[in-house]
């Protein structure tokens, strides 16, 4: 194997709130899961990796062993907070994974949901502190440390204020990976004290976009050595107002130290040859098996079981970012066109009702199955005919690429890492402008084609097949990031001297 030709190991510490999957709410979990993997694999590199350990963690599943009972850290505040440490292993591989344990502080049965507490308003911002003064007691310094996204945006922040003259962490690199622009973290200036800063350390970054409160994704952007988001096209588009989610003029400003790397996915696991959810396996030279697998699905799901009328599936999060409302607009259009519909995923309340309602409106037709269940989405894949992503925005979007290798046509907006991966009229179907009619116009171009040239959708479900978005070229670019946060780093500390 081809090795890197660091002298020195490159190390790199991930601190994430997800990592599938021992824990995953969405595509984060997956690239946290995933990235390490591949970069282990094709370079000379050491990554660990932390995160919280949820109450909800199947220890059965991926054991873990308690390494540190009880340690004692300092608080920015000045007391003293407790956590034990608990090892494991990133699946399949060495990659270590610290899971700090507080319980009071990840309170929650749900990553994203955990009450704030007297010890600290953010579970994500107590992770950050806490990560960094552990590494110190352990005694491992990495190069680079890798955040994801604004919930641990407070790293790059603490490393250029309070760890800033403490040689262990003074040449320490942050690089923070966008997965969302949308979540953006939030406390008040009265609150800095909590996390170990001074209200004047927010000054130069709200007063430059005119902010009332600390936003940590800002601060994240404004001081990490490196960012990027996970597709070219949602790395432009953040720069513009319409999808700059307020931040744009800020990441205008860092234009040089931001760039998009796209994501990729396990074709390990995501494989219809293979995967012990597709009933009946398939592969390019058995593509008529793809329907045993659609007459499978129509029976599991109370759907007419028939070879010849098309199944659409939609699995996702059922978010206005997704663009469920479209979704909604088009179902009774889909069942006058003849075709079938299935979704699957998990969402608020109302917008739940919607599908589940539309499901014994049309119980022949429509199929809603509330909730996420990653298996059951493989047994989807190889099932479906075409899956819609007609999202507002889509950082990277993993779906569309997975629907792909299952020879599953994608009808996409075209926005993000969807306008990078599918390509018009030979790997998908692809509209502009997020509004009923050009979505409609799209599903009607597939469905005309799915009807009517049936030797040029079998030839678009191989050219997507084929489509090789695997970790192994978007890992090489990670690396180039890695250097380039160093070297930012290095300039950054010669720029201080030279003051
Ligand atoms: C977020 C984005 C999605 C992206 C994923 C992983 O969930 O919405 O587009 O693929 O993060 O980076």
């Amino acid at each position: 194997m081809k090795k890197d030709n660091y002298k020195e190991k490159l190390r790199v510490l991930h601190i994430t709130s997800e990592l599938t999957p021992i824990a995953k709410a969405g595509g984060l979990g997956d690239v946290v899961g995933q990235l390490p993997k591949e970069m282990a694999r094709q370079f000379h590199i050491e990554i660990r990796i932390i995160m919280p350990k949820y109450k909800f963690l199947d220890l059965e599943k991926y054991p873990a062993e308690k390494i540190i009972t009880d340690l004692k850290i300092a608080s920015p505040t000045g007391g003293w907070w407790k956590i034990s440490v608990w090892k494991t292993l990133i699946p399949e591989t060495i990659i270590p994974v610290y899971l700090i344990e507080n319980n009071e502080v990840f309170n929650a049965d749900d990553i994203y949901k955990h009450k704030p507490t007297k010890i600290s308003s953010h579970p994500f911002f107590f992770l950050s502190t806490v990560a960094l003064e552990f590494i110190k007691i352990i005694d491992w310094q990495p190069n680079i440390i890798h955040c994801h996204d604004g919930m641990m945006g407070l790293v790059p922040k603490l490393l250029k204020t309070v760890y800033k003259d403490d040689l262990f962490y003074q040449k320490i690199a942050s690089v923070l990976t966008i997965h969302n622009l949308q979540f953006q973290p939030w406390f008040q200036f009265s609150e800095a004290k909590s996390v170990g800063l001074k209200q004047s350390d927010f000054k130069p970054t709200s007063k430059f976009l005119k902010l009332k409160v600390a936003n940590v994704m800002a601060e994240a952007i404004a001081n990490a050595d490196m960012i990027n988001t996970v597709s070219l096209t949602y790395a432009k588009e953040v720069l513009t107002k319409k999808y700059g989610a307020s931040l744009d003029k800020l990441l205008r400003t860092k234009k040089k130290q931001f760039t998009g790397i796209l994501n990729g996915v396990d074709y390990s696991h995501f494989d219809p040859r293979t995967n012990p959810d597709v009933p009946v396996k398939y592969w390019l030279d058995s593509l008529d098996k793809k329907t045993e697998n659609k007459l499978y699905l129509q029976k599991k799901l109370g759907l007419i079981q028939s070879a010849s009328i098309p199944l659409i599936c939609v699995i996702s999060r059922l978010t206005d970012q997704k663009g469920v409302g479209l979704i909604e607009e088009v179902l009774k259009n889909l069942v006058n066109m003849g075709a079938q519909f299935v979704i699957l995923g998990s969402g608020g309340k109302s917008v739940e009702k919607i599908f589940v309602k539309a499901e014994k409106d049309y119980p022949k037709e429509i199929a809603a199955e509330i909730g996420f269940d990653a298996d059951f989405a493989q047994t989807i894949y190889a099932g479906a005919d075409m899956i819609l992503m007609p999202s507002q925005f889509e950082p990277c979007g993993l779906s569309q690429i997975i629907a792909m290798r299952f020879g599953t046509i994608p009808i996409v907006r075209k926005t993000g890492g969807l306008a990078d991966t599918v390509r018009d009229g030979y790997t998908g179907f692809v509209f502009k402008h997020y509004d009923k009619n050009a979505f409609l116009w799209a599903i009607s171009r597939a469905v005309d084609v799915y009807y009517k040239q049936k030797d040029y959708w079998k030839k678009m479900q191989i050219m997507g097949m084929k489509k090789d978005f695997s970790w192994k070229n978007s890992a090489k670019k990670y690396i180039w990031l890695y250097k380039k946060a160093i070297r930012n780093k290095k300039k950054y500390l010669e720029g201080l001297n030279d003051k």
